[in-house]
C-alpha cells in the first residue's frame, strides 16, 4: 500500500494570547506516515496535540514548519486547500455543531452542493453517502429531532457525500451513549473494507485496539506507535502517556496470573470470550487438578 499522508517535521504554534505570552507549541517536529486504506487510532491526553494535527491533515491549519502532504499535495500550497479538504473529511465530536441544516438530507447535500456538484449528481451522491452512513431511513426527519447517535450519522454521510478518500474523525464517538458509539465504530469497519484511510482519535481503548496501528502523543509528539498488541504491551509508555489499557487486557493479564495461557494477539473483548469459550470446551489446556 502506498503512502497517502505523510508528515515531515510538523510543527504548529498558536499565537500568543497577550504581548506578554508565549505561542503556545501544539505540535513539536511531528513525524508520521499514513498507508492508503489503513486504520489508525490516536491516542493522547488532553492537550497532547490530537486535534492540532487532525486538523493540519485537511489543511484547516498549515504547517509553521516542516510539511504535511496528503496524496502528494502540500497543504501550505493555497491552490491545493480545495482538492485537499474534499479528499480528507473531518467528523467532529459534537454532532450539534457540525449541522447546517434543518433536514437530514439537505444537510448531508450542504458540502457536494458547495463543492459545485452538478445537481443531477448530488441525489445519488448523497443518498449512497445517506445509507452507507445508516441514516437514510431518517432522510426526511428534523436534525433537532434525532439522538446524538443519529446525528453523528448525518455529519458523518455529509462527509461522505464530498466521497472524501480519507476521514478523520476526532473524538466522535465520545458525546454518545454505547450504541450510538457501536453505530460509528460499525461505519468506520466499513469504511476500511472500502479502502478509505481512516484515522479515529479517541480516549477509548477498546476502539484503538481494532485499528492497524495506534500512535500515542504527548505533548506534541508521537512517543509509541505500532500494532495495537505491540503497544499495548508497552505498559511503561502506556502510563507515562496517561493512558489506561483496554479493559480486555487487564482481563487478559489477570487470566494470565492465575494460570490461563491467553495468547498476545487476543486484543478484544469478544475474541477473549471466543478463546475462552473454545479452550473450556477443549479441556483446559494445563489443567493442575
Ligand atoms: N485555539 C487555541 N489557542 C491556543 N492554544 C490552543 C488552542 N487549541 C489548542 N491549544 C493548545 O494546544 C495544545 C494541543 O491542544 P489540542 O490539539 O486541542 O489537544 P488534544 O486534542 O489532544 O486535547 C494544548 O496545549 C492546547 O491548550
Ligand atoms: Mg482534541
Amino acid at each position: 500500500m502506498k503512502t497517502f499522508i505523510s508528515i515531515e517535521g510538523l510543527v504548529y504554534d498558536y499565537p500568543a494570547r497577550t504581548p506578554e505570552d508565549q505561542p503556545v507549541r501544539a505540535i513539536d517536529g511531528l513525524d508520521l506516515h499514513i498507508r492508503e486504506g489503513s486504520f489508525t487510532a490516536v491516542l493522547g491526553m488532553n492537550g497532547s496535540g490530537k486535534s492540532t494535527l487532525a486538523k493540519c491533515l485537511n489543511g484547516l491549519y498549515v504547517a509553521g514548519d516542516g510539511r504535511v502532504l496528503v496524496d502528494g499535495m502540500d497543504t501550505a500550497d493555497d491552490a491545493n486547500v480545495w482538492k485537499i479538504r474534499s479528499t480528507v473529511g473531518m467528523v467532529f465530536q459534537n454532532p450539534d455543531n457540525q449541522m447546517v441544516s434543518s433536514i437530514v438530507e439537505d444537510d448531508v447535500a450542504f458540502g457536494p452542493e458547495n463543492l459545485g456538484v452538478p445537481s443531477e449528481k448530488i441525489r445519488e451522491r448523497i443518498d449512497a453517502a445517506m445509507k452507507a452512513a445508516g441514516i437514510f431511513e431518517q432522510r426526511h426527519r428534523k436534525v433537532h429531532l434525532l439522538s446524538g447517535g443519529q446525528k453523528q450519522r448525518t455529519a458523518i454521510a455529509g462527509v461522505l457525500a464530498m466521497q472524501p478518500r480519507c476521514v478523520v474523525f476526532d473524538e466522535s464517538t465520545a458525546m454518545l451513549d454505547p450504541q450510538g458509539r457501536a453505530g460509528v465504530m460499525e461505519i468506520i469497519e466499513d469504511l476500511r473494507r472500502t479502502g478509505i484511510t481512516t484515522i479515529l482519535i479517541t480516549h477509548n481503548m477498546e476502539e484503538a485496539v481494532r485499528a492497524d496501528r495506534v500512535i500515542v502523543m504527548k505533548e506534541g509528539r508521537i512517543i509509541l506507535e505500532g500494532p495495537p498488541a505491540v503497544v499495548f504491551a508497552d505498559r511503561r509508555q502506556i502510563e507515562a502517556a496517561g493512558l489506561a489499557l483496554p479493559a480486555s487486557l487487564t482481563v487478559r493479564d489477570e487470566l494470565i496470573k492465575r494460570g490461563i495461557p491467553v495468547p498476545d494477539y487476543i486484543l478484544e473483548m469478544d475474541a477473549l470470550a471466543e478463546w475462552l469459550v473454545r479452550t473450556a470446551e477443549a479441556g483446559e489446556p494445563d489443567d493442575e487438578d
